[in-house]
């Protein structure tokens, strides 16, 4: 199956422009999933929760409506990510297929003035099975928890797909250890530009990438142009096997984990 990460250049409460430079980007680099970055839609940088609020929408909201659409225009999937209007608010990411909603995962890991605004997420990490194999999703800051990754893996998934606004320099390369420690694939989408508001300012990193299981960067954008990122990927191959001997996760100790 063909897999693409979306690079976007959001500006903040522009929503549906936001929107439409994905389409764009999508429209422009067919593929059978997509995973776009983290608050795509809204933008990321919130003053405050009251600012939030405004922008924060159901799962089934506007946004969900015009990327259902999307998929089941072109009989694919997307990932998105968006501030959640629930019980409280959550930063959100949405698997959506052509015939709606798969679901839902909820930020576990905030980052920063997130940590003010939302609300920390508690559905756990769920994982769906899809046509080309199981997935779950995690968001950004949940990469620097190898828990968050080992938790989906644990779980069967062969692929997280991992919206994202990254600010650190790190992530790009840590997810090549995430997919050699578990045997899986990555998909980060991550943003690009600059978001000063409210005496933050945060630079975004780019660099969004698929990851393969043996750790290989199968395609990765650069840190200051939107784009689509494509690989050919076959789920099959995460596979835990390392060699005749060594199965990875049938062979952990937890026996001698702490925590
Ligand atoms: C982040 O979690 N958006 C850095």
């Amino acid at each position: 199956m063909l897999l693409s990460v979306i690079q976007t250049d959001p500006q903040f409460g522009d929503v549906s422009a936001n929107i439409q430079q994905a389409v764009s980007l999508m429209e422009g680099k067919r593929a059978d999933l997509y995973v776009l970055p983290e608050l795509f839609a809204s933008g990321y940088n919130f003053m405050d929760r009251s600012e939030l609020d405004q922008y924060a929408e159901p799962a089934t909201g506007p946004t969900f409506e015009l990327i259902a659409r999307f998929a089941a225009a072109y009989s694919c999937y997307v990932v998105y990510g968006f501030p959640e209007r629930a019980d409280r608010i959550y930063n959100s990411s949405a698997l959506v297929g052509p015939s709606g909603l798969v679901g839902t995962y909820r930020k576990v890991h905030l980052f920063y003035r997130e940590t003010t605004m939302f609300a920390p997420g508690d559905l756990g990490f769920p994982v769906f099975d899809l046509p080309f194999g199981r997935v779950g999703m995690m968001i950004c800051f949940d990469w620097i928890y190898p828990e968050a990754a080992r938790s989906l893996t644990l779980r069967g998934a062969r692929l997280i797909l991992h919206p994202s606004n990254l600010v650190l320099p790190h992530c790009p390369d840590a997810m090549v250890t995430r997919c050699l420690e578990n045997r899986i694939f990555t998909a980060t989408a991550n943003r690009i530009g600059r978001e000063d508001r409210g005496g933050t300012d945060l630079s975004f990193i780019g660099r969004s990438e698929i990851v393969s299981p043996r750790g290989e960067i199968m395609t990765r954008l650069g840190e200051t142009t939107a784009g689509a990122g494509v690989a050919k990927v076959d789920l099959s191959l995460a596979d835990d096997s390392l060699n005749r001997y060594n199965r990875l996760l049938a062979d952990r100790r937890p026996e001698h984990y702490k925590g």
